[in-house]
């Protein structure tokens, strides 16, 4: 059976659209939808179904914003509107999440900042969680050395000292040009005045009800009714109200950070700990920072690949994906054709077991980034790979240098009338983090502990393996597969990109990348396209069903691929992509609630 993507010049495609040519179909207050139907997909095989959707991107000229939920992306929108930058936007928008987002939005989480202003100067923020002071290697191991299952996952010892209030301090110190005052403002209406559920708003809340009422009795915080006894359970459009944590929002709006790490929020978080044995101090607290570091640039043919370094393994894996993936001829094989899967599976087996080896906090343990990214390196680590046979992973290590050893989480971009853009990936890590509630102060703390290695060779709630790298220590930043990017097209901005995922976050961005670079997608087919994914360990590829055909599965698995078919989804990506006449189209990712606002 034959399958292809074909890239249609632009004439035809104005002709196939019925004349509609680049103009808008459709325009709204909050954007410009348009079908830029920059593909046509044709296929034989009715195996393949190679998008989620049809959903189109959102087309604007002086500024787009995409996140996990629709209020969140209109207060990005508005704050854009009202005269912000792309970091006051971004800075509302992080905090709005933490109000109708809760499941991964956050102010007790941490995440990484991509900036890059329309000077061309690039930036990134590490404002990921520390371990706090009293933690230690063996803290989630029994006397036997056995790991104690759970600890690191759930309730109080799971959480790392949040980040996120800071990191959005720090941003908006050095590149906000609104208010700090004006861009909480929305985020505190939100949660004094409530919001509407979205059907999957409800169904998330509803699901946790059991963890909620136990992990945080005599509490009521996110629970439909008064009484946690009461079955009753929220429906999609009924308004839900946060006094406690419109409150928090507050004391950060008039004190900063000072309104989070001291004070009255600092100290219900550290009561809180105490009621539940964690370990976060009112000390940790205000010794939390979060850290510029420089952006890890790469040239990838004629694009600059601008991401996260370390403590996220995700910019150097992006990079070590790309480079080996670079030489081959991808857009002449065809989309997730046997050669394109075969090398990008290869690519992501050896990437994964390079991050289980090597990959830690910075500041804590020597990273050889440069090494990992050198093409040199990358061709040692591809000799023994051959088009006739999957490698078996039990014979693939991490790579030898000298000298050396929920899925839940969110993105968004954004871009200002300016072309400033900032690139976000924030995360509780597993879904409402470790569903500890402060009380008080009405916020998820993350379960952020279990990013690290608890035992080495033990893989944690993603599968992941790490190793002495990745150990617990007091103050360590726990590694992360967060992958916040960006991307320049010959100097120029050309696209923002990340996603959500756990250990698939690095390998949908590459997957995203490629099908715009590539494969000639719109940023939105991009996004919609079925993905794929492989860790290294486990030892198999998995899929959204369709996205590979038949006889690719077929022939994959005569060469020795293990491949596993997913009956959930892969990434929920928030993109923007610059097209050539300098408009921008927003992308949001149509697996969820996921919403692009641009005007
Ligand atoms: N908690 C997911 C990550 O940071 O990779």
């Amino acid at each position: 059976m034959k399958r292809q993507f074909r890239v249609l010049p632009l004439l035809a495609l104005t002709l196939l659209a019925g004349c509609k040519s680049q103009s808008p179909t459709t325009t709204s207050g909050s954007g410009v939808r348009q079908g830029l139907g920059v593909y046509e997909y044709r296929d034989e095989d009715p195996s393949v179904q190679p998008f989620f959707s049809d959903r189109q991107g959102v087309i604007g000229r002086n500024g787009m914003v995409a996140s996990a939920h629709p209020e969140a992306s209109q207060v990005g929108l508005n704050i854009l509107k009202a005269g912000g930058n792309a970091v006051d936007a971004a800075v509302a928008v992080q905090f709005a999440l933490a109000v109708v987002y809760p499941g991964a939005g956050n102010i007790g989480g941490g995440g990484f900042m991509v900036y890059r202003g329309n000077d061309g100067k690039a930036y990134t923020l590490d404002y990921r969680e520390k371990a706090p002071g009293r933690a230690t290697q063996d803290m989630y191991l029994d006397s036997l050395g056995n790991v104690r299952p759970g600890l690191s996952i759930s309730g109080h010892l799971a959480s790392g000292v949040p980040g996120s209030v800071d990191g959005m301090a720090e941003a908006h110190k050095r590149f906000g040009k609104l208010s700090w005052a004006q861009v909480l403002q929305p985020a505190i209406d939100l949660a004094a005045k409530g919001f509407a559920l979205t059907e999957r708003d409800a169904l998330g809340l509803n699901r946790i009800k059991g963890d909620l009422t136990t992990i945080n009795p005599g509490k009521t915080y996110f629970l439909k009714n008064t009484n946690p006894a009461d079955t009753l359970k929220w429906q999609k459009g009924e308004i839900m109200v946060q006094a406690d944590l419109a409150r928090t929002l507050q004391r950060i709006q008039s004190q900063g950070r000072a309104g989070f790490y001291e004070g009255e929020t600092a100290r219900l978080l550290a009561e809180e700990m105490k009621r539940g044995n964690g370990l976060i101090t009112e000390d940790d607290l205000k010794d939390y920072h979060s850290v510029w570091r420089d952006p890890i640039q790469a040239t990838y043919k004629n694009y600059n690949v601008i991401t996260m370094p370390p403590t996220s393994s995700g910019g150097v894996a992006l990079v070590q994906l790309m480079r080996f993936t670079e030489p081959y001829p991808l857009r002449k094989w065809g989309w997730n054709r046997d050669s394109t899967v075969q090398v990008m599976v290869e690519a992501e087996r050896r990437v994964y077991a390079d991050r289980a080896k090597f990959l830690g906090d910075p500041d804590f343990v020597k990273v050889p980034s440069d090494t990992l990214m050198n093409v040199d390196y990358l061709k040692s680590r591809w000799t023994d790979f051959s088009f006739a046979k999957a490698t078996d992973s039990k014979n693939v290590r991490g790579g030898t240098i000298p000298g050396y050893e929920s899925l839940e989480t969110t993105h968004f971009s954004v871009v200002d009338k300016a072309g400033n853009a900032v690139s976000i990936t924030t995360t509780l890590n597993g879904g409402y983090g470790s569903r500890v509630v402060v009380g008080g102060a009405g916020f998820f703390m993350n379960n952020e502990m279990d990013d690290f290695s608890v035992k080495p060779g033990v893989p944690n709630m993603f599968g992941l393996i790490g190793n002495q790298a990745n150990a617990i220590a007091p103050q360590k930043r726990m590694l992360s597969s967060m992958t916040p990017t960006i991307l320049e097209k010959d100097g120029k901005l050309f696209m923002v990109v990340g996603t959500p995922g756990g250990s698939t976050i690095i390998t949908s961005v590459y997957q995203t990348i490629l099908n715009v670079i590539e494969h000639g997608m719109s940023m939105q087919q991009a996004v919609n396209a079925l993905k794929f994914h492989h860790q290294w360990l486990p030892d198999k590829t998995i899929f959204e069903n369709g996205a590979f055909s038949d006889a690719t599965v077929q022939n994959l698995q005569n060469r020795g691929y293990m491949l596993e078919k997913l009956t959930n989804t892969l990434g929920r990506m928030d993109c923007v992509l610059i097209r050539p006449d300098g408009s921008y189209e927003g992308a949001s990712d149509p697996r969820a609630d996921n919403t692009a606002r641009g005007y």
